[in-house]
């Protein structure tokens, strides 16, 4: 028999029309933002109860966002920045006070004192954009390509045009002659994701964020990391690939300028204010949330009694989300990691997008590691009579993107093992299905979406 998803009975009506609606809370691979009400519809039908959920890859907070207003929630991802993102979305802060903190952060006496500071270098900047801007565009391509104050101190600022070398000097040394951990964004980002002028503002609200009242400080994180998120100078928003100015051949790329000028003008306060209003709201579900920065072992091994269902959303291809939010996760933990080093014909060089050293490396994306914690995954939350969900993204060869790491009908076989029956859910067709059926559902479902369902 196969049913469309589409014919269980709508769920709208008056109360749901006043549900607060979800928002995108991250420029992020694979987010669930377009899945939503079918996530919700294979969860009513297989859990009527309205049980408590785990979201156990939970990533930019699109699922739990959204179920939270229907069961409890227990939000899980092993990045502190989806901890924080989650907690802004799941304990919401309802207190209009902190909508000031956009101005706070804007007349904030810090500021002129970071803006004197890291003059030199904000100037450098400033002018190579203008020369760029009148047909002069070596010295921009020169700066894109040496910027990073972090490399400069690391290496004694020994690459690059000698204004730029000297500007970068300067910098570190007023930056020393400050004495306390502060210009972190500055350090880490400055110059290749974002322009020196956004980093200060950035630090500026990381300043103030530490000061703030202990009820506000998640929020202006998380609003914070939403603006890093939307202003990111890259292709994708992410931060793997900082802008290479240059064409193969070395020459300067002809739309360089209105790549550069397209979010590096971007007013960090105003993006920070627009993102207070949109975390700003009341709780509209009364049940306690829990919100988890663990891996999926020790969060299924704790996983709370009144948990019904685990829905999972892990990785499936080679691409690590900790390469892709790095970025992310240095802001909110403003821990000043160290920066890890490849090598390059030989010499150790800082990696191309100044990834932190030792992040996480999740086993789904690792070929040989993935079957294993997929065993690891269903063995646990079968043994813990929880209904598993598990999402299989698409696969889009049109957009270039890695194949997966896991094919479904390994996946199938492998669930098999751990529980007595193992279904598939798509957006267009629902059947109780066999492998065969499921590869039907791939090709019949434009985006290739798929929720396998597992229980006993
Ligand atoms: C496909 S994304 C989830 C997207 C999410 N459903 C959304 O809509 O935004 C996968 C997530 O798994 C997390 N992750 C990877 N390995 C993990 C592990 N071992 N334990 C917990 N989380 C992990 C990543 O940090 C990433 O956020």
């Amino acid at each position: 028999m196969q049913l469309n998803i589409s014919e269980f009975p709508s769920d709208t009506n008056i109360v749901e029309n006043l549900k607060p609606k979800p928002f995108r809370t991250l420029h992020y691979l694979g987010s669930k933002l377009r899945m939503l009400d079918f996530i919700k519809k294979v969860a009513n039908k297989e859990d009527p109860d309205q049980g408590a959920i785990c979201d156990l890859f939970a990533g930019s907070g699109a699922v739990s966002q959204y179920l939270s207003n229907y069961r409890r929630i227990v939000a899980v991802d092993i990045q502190k920045y989806s901890e924080v993102i989650c907690t802004a979305l799941l304990k919401p802060c309802s207190d209009k006070k902190i909508l000031l903190y956009g101005d706070y952060s804007r007349k904030s006496s810090i500021k002129a004192i970071f803006k004197e500071i890291l003059k030199p270098i904000t100037e450098y900047e400033s002018q190579a954009m203008e020369r760029g801007e009148h047909g002069d565009i070596e010295p921009l391509c020169d700066f894109l390509e040496h910027c990073s104050l972090y490399s400069a101190s690391e290496y004694s600022a020994t690459q690059g045009m000698s204004d730029l070398k000297s500007a970068l000097s300067k910098t570190i040394t007023n930056i020393k002659n400050f004495g306390r951990p502060a210009f972190l964004a500055t350090t880490y980002f400055g110059g290749i994701y974002f322009s020196y002028k956004q980093t200060m503002c950035i630090d500026v609200i990381l300043y103030e964020t530490k000061r703030a009242p202990i009820e506000f400080q998640n929020t202006l994180m998380a609003a914070l990391l939403s603006t890093a998120s939307d202003i990111v100078n890259t292709v994708g928003k992410q931060f793997a690939q900082p802008i290479r100015p240059r064409n193969k051949n070395g020459e300067p790329k002809s739309r360089l300028i209105s790549q550069l000028k397209k979010d590096r003008e971007i007013c960090v306060f105003k993006t920070f204010e627009n993102w207070l209003r949109k975390y700003l709201r009341e709780n509209s579900y009364s049940a306690k949330h829990e919100i988890l920065c663990a891996d999926y072992n020790e969060a299924i091994n704790s996983v709370a009694e009144d948990v019904s269902i685990v829905y999972a959303d892990p990785p499936y291809t080679r691409d690590h989300y900790s390469r892709f939010y790095h970025g992310l996760e240095t802001i909110c933990l403003n821990d000043f990691p160290k920066i890890s080093k490849i090598n390059i014909g030989g010499t150790m060089r800082l990696s191309r997008g100044l990834y932190r050293k030792n992040r996480h490396q999740s086993p789904f994306c690792i070929k040989s590691k993935a079957p294993e914690a997929f065993k690891n995954l269903f063995k646990k939350v079968a043994r813990k009579g929880k209904i598993l969900m598990l999402s299989y993204s698409p696969y889009n060869k049109s957009k270039n993107a890695h194949p997966r790491v896991m094919q479904i009908e390994n996946l199938f076989s492998l669930a098999g093992r751990y529980f007595k029956y193992v279904e598939s859910y798509s957006p267009g067709v629902f059947s109780h299905s066999k492998l065969n059926n499921t590869e039907k559902h791939l090709e019949a479902n434009d985006n290739g979406e798929l929720i396998l369902v597992c229980r006993n």
